[in-house]
């Protein structure tokens, strides 16, 4: 007998369940085959829930969710609610309750798929995000002073805790030894200009890298990064960086990739409960359609069944992900695959 995971389920907002339901049909697909058992609990959480109940999420329920082996999420974010509500009553509340305090984000051109990059193939776009996930400007420091008046002021601080810090950059120089490929982990900062917070990220950075004779280190601004990510992509292998800086790159990382379409990434506690969550958001325009490209979810929930431990499930997930990529879909982008969402699903799934 394989061994048994409980899994929390929340589809969210707009695509979410439909793509979630194509990344279930996959995982469902693959447990059988690979001999384990996945237990799924769906939660109803989101835009339509708050409209309706008036409740984000209880104190009841994030205690319950602390009792999974893991977290699938579709996506948070509704056109009629106003933004920052449930993004931070739902998302971050998760990924800061939960301390999940690294965002793995891998960058990686499929064969067959198209990238704006001219002249660049798969052997040159793979590489790995690690964005800090639990402070910096999203903390929520900061306030209003004299709010609606010509004396406004308004702060946003970045916290960053020298224990914040080390545990990600520890984490992303664990990350690069084992993913074993140029063996390179580039710091991704803005030294110049944010002279506190970055000052302790390059300290911390190189005092760790003592430990990682293995590995080698490179240092970039936060824009040079975004230059070189476009021009050569190829010099990256992993990046680590704080969490607003890694929001940023990695919407162009997916870009670069191919599109929101196959970007997934994991929300991680390598201790405790992990959410994994394609990175593309709810697309209202596209709800209902079944037009929507489920491959970011299906790639989540292959990110999740690794870290779960159940490598060659994972393996063959992220095959046959390949395989229907290069020989079936015609494109990445919602409604141009020549294929529906679900059928996109049942061409993964059967590959199992
Ligand atoms: C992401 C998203 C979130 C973030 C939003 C929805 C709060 O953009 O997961 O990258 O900023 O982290
Ligand atoms: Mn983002």
């Amino acid at each position: 007998m394989g061994k048994s995971y409980r899994i929390a389920v929340i589809q969210g907002d707009g695509t979410g369940p439909e793509v979630v339901a194509e990344g279930l049909k996959v995982l469902k697909a693959a447990s059988a085959k690979f001999g384990f058992t996945l237990d799924f609990t769906h939660y109803d959480l989101g835009g339509e829930r708050y409209k309706r109940t008036g409740e984000i999420m209880s104190d009841e329920t994030l205690k319950e969710l602390r009792n999974y082996h893991a977290i699938y999420l579709g996506a948070i974010g509704h056109p009629d609610v106003k933004p920052g509500i449930l993004e931070k009553g739902i998302l971050l509340k998760l990924r800061f309750s939960l301390d999940q305090y690294i965002n793995l984000r891998p960058v990686i051109l499929y064969p067959g798929v198209d990238t704006p990059l001219k002249d660049k193939k798969p052997e040159d776009i793979n590489f790995v995000v690690v964005r800090e996930n639990s402070e910096g400007l999203y903390a929520g420091a900061g306030g209003f002073l004299k709010r609606g008046t010509p004396d406004e002021i308004a702060i946003q601080e970045s916290i960053n805790t020298r224990k914040g810090v080390e545990r990600c950059i520890r984490y992303a120089f664990d990350y690069c030894r084992t993913r074993n490929k140029a063996k390179k982990l580039t710091l991704c900062g803005k030294t110049n200009v944010l002279t506190f917070a970055f000052d302790l990220w390059e300290r911390t950075f190189y005092e760790v890298a003592g430990e990682y004779p293995d590995i080698k280190t490179d240092y970039a601004h936060v824009d040079a990064i975004c230059m070189w990510m476009v021009k050569n992509p190829e010099w990256f292998d992993v990046i680590v960086t704080d969490n607003m800086f890694g929001d940023i790159i990695t919407d162009l990382g997916a870009m670069i990739q191919g599109g929101m379409g196959i970007a997934a990434g994991g929300n991680i506690n390598p201790q405790g409960v992990s959410m994994f969550e394609p990175i593309g958001g709810s697309a209202p325009k596209y709800t209902g359609l079944n037009i929507v490209n489920p491959m970011a979810a299906i790639m989540a929930g292959q990110m999740m069944l690794e870290i779960l431990g159940e490598g060659p499930a994972a393996l063959a997930i992220e095959k046959a992900v390949m395989e229907v990529v290069e020989k079936k879909l015609k494109s990445l982008s919602a409604g141009q695959m020549g294929y529906s969402t679900s059928e996109v699903g049942d061409l993964v799934a059967g590959l199992m």
